[in-house]
């Protein structure tokens, strides 16, 4: 059994602070909601991240602004929410308002539910944008309704009607939060304090990194947890408790993102959807496979360092990481280390972090100077194109000059046990001129330079296939379209 937990959990909802005693730290938010204060709006599909019925949005002052986030309920924790305002599907328009929200009424007007069952979720997911998009002055595109919905499933309705509601929703009477007051209410609750001493503090969430390490030395067995994305499944799906947990997500220091000596330093606790944020203002090519991780409410509440310290070989931040040549920081009240990214992992789903360290930061080399003979692609191969992981995951990047490879490195996922670098392949392209000749014979040395195994995403032999039929892909984008010309590369290639 779960031990209690001293520690009150509180959070804002409909105007008022709701305050929970003696939750296990283990317990989800969809659970709390549904089976301890009877809010059975929010649904329960898969219970593991993917549907998106479960969604709610999460309130959260940044100095003067109230930031706004569509998360999956099913597997937070609910002692995340502490401190941030909450609002679920009956908490849109007032007790008995004849109104409904723009979320609500867009759906009815254009159709967009058949069972129902979904219908919470996708009306969370559009009070989200209709937050951070419509209340802006943005437009809602067919585009932006599709990357911002990727993590809402619907069986029966089809997505039309409902990539409609979204757009629909600006034309609709406007609906403001009043702002302040939810700021001032939440400025009342106060944080967590961690007592180190208290073998009833279960679920701990220091706000400083000094917190944090001292924390992490006291309790080295506890379980670290970031968005839960990863831990939250292996509570909801493999039963798993743990006494106590120590949650980075609010350590401000490991917010951050910060550029600093020519490299972005991105905070290990930064979701995944700000961390893709700033890496795209440098690297806006990256934009498609940024929006290809995961859905979005996974996004806002996983981080980039969850996925790197997780570790799982078919990640997808970490080949692209590693392409980038990004270095770690490792922390703990003895002092940091950093590494390299791929000199972090020492065997399947196990890293150098000792039990009283922590991923503190991960930094990015900035790119020295916009240059025309760099090219940076990240290729990611999945069953399914939105919201799945990764069969094979190829990054490359590549800088020529005069028409030779003047540098190259190359990050790949799902072929070994842990994300890898593909140092072979590097050596066989670097300082030899970027022709289809030596592309072929690069393209052999990357399919034999790894060992994937067979599993249900993918064989061995189509990963070692893709591997090199990706590096092909990367040459001809490198040539343009113009230049492409496949009957001379097939002749190359029989040369
Ligand atoms: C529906 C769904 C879709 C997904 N799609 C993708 C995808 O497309 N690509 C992909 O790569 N992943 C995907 N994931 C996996 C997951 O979202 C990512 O791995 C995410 O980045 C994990 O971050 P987190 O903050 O949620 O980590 P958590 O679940 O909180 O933690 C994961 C692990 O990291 C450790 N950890 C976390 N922070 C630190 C730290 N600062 N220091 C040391 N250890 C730490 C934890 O102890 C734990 O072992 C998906 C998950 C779901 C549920
Ligand atoms: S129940 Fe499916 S995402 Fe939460
Ligand atoms: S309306 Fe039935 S699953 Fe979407």
């Amino acid at each position: 059994m779960p031990i209690s937990n001293s520690q009150t959990i509180q959070f804002l909802r409909r105007g008022e602070v709701v305050t929970l005693n003696n939750v296990p730290p283990t317990r989800t938010l969809l659970e709390v909601l549904r089976e301890d204060l009877g809010c059975t709006g929010t649904k329960e599909g898969c219970g593991e991240g993917d549907c998106g019925a479960c969604t709610v949005v999460l309130g959260e002052t940044k100095g003067e602004q109230l930031t706004f986030k569509a998360v999956n309920s099913c597997i937070r924790m609910a002692h995340s929410v502490h401190g941030l305002a909450l609002w679920t599907v009956e908490d849109l328009s007032p007790v008995n308002a004849i109104s409904q929200h723009p979320a609500q009424e867009a759906m009815v007007q254009c159709h967009a539910s058949q069972c129902g069952f979904c219908t919470p979720g996708f009306v969370m997911s559009l009070f989200g944008m209709y937050q951070n998009h419509v209340l802006q002055g943005e437009t809602i595109t067919r585009e932006r309704a599709q990357t911002e919905l990727s993590g809402n499933l619907c069986r029966c309705t089809g997505y039309r009607p409902i990539l409609e509601a979204a757009q629909q929703m600006a034309s609709l009477p406007t609906v403001r939060l009043d702002h302040p007051a939810i700021t001032r209410q939440l400025a009342q609750i106060q944080p967590q304090t961690p007592d180190v001493d208290s073998p009833y503090s279960a679920y701990q969430m220091p706000s400083t990194l000094v917190e944090l390490l001292t924390a992490r030395a006291t309790q080295p067995r506890a379980q670290l947890v970031a968005g839960c994305t990863d831990v939250g499944l292996w509570v909801t799906k493999l039963h798993k408790q743990f006494d106590t947990v120590i949650d980075v997500s609010r350590v401000a220091e490991l917010r951050r993102i910060e550029q600093h000596a020519g490299s972005l330093v991105i905070g290990a606790a930064a979701t995944l959807q700000d961390a893709f944020t700033a890496l795209l203002q440098s690297w806006p090519e990256l934009n498609t496979f940024a929006a290809r991780f995961a859905g979005l409410p996974v996004r806002n509440s996983g981080t980039l360092g969850g996925n790197v310290a997780n570790g799982s070989p078919i990640g997808d931040s970490m080949p692209l990481l590693i392409a980038l040549k990004s270095r770690l920081v490792l922390a703990s009240v003895r002092g940091e280390r950093e590494m390299p990214l791929e000199d972090f992992y020492t065997g399947y789903r196990q890293n150098l972090l000792a039990a009283d360290e922590v991923l503190a930061f991960i930094k990015v080399p900035l790119p020295a100077s916009p240059s025309q003979t760099s090219l940076l692609r990240a290729y990611k191969i999945s069953k399914r194109y939105d919201d799945d992981i990764s069969a094979v995951c190829l990054v490359l990047n590549l800088t020529l000059q005069s028409g030779v490879v003047s540098d190259i490195s190359i990050g790949a996922g799902g072929v070994a046990a842990t994300p890898v670098r593909a140092l072979q392949t590097e050596a066989a392209l670097r300082g030899h001129p970027w022709t289809a000749a030596n592309l072929q014979a690069a393209m052999q040395t990357l399919r034999a330079e790894f060992e994937p195994i067979s599993d249900m995403r993918a064989s061995s032999g189509y990963r070692r296939q893709v591997l090199g039929n990706l590096l092909q892909r990367f040459w001809l984008e490198s040539q343009g379209e113009q230049h492409i010309n496949l009957e001379a590369l097939k002749l190359e290639a029989l040369t």
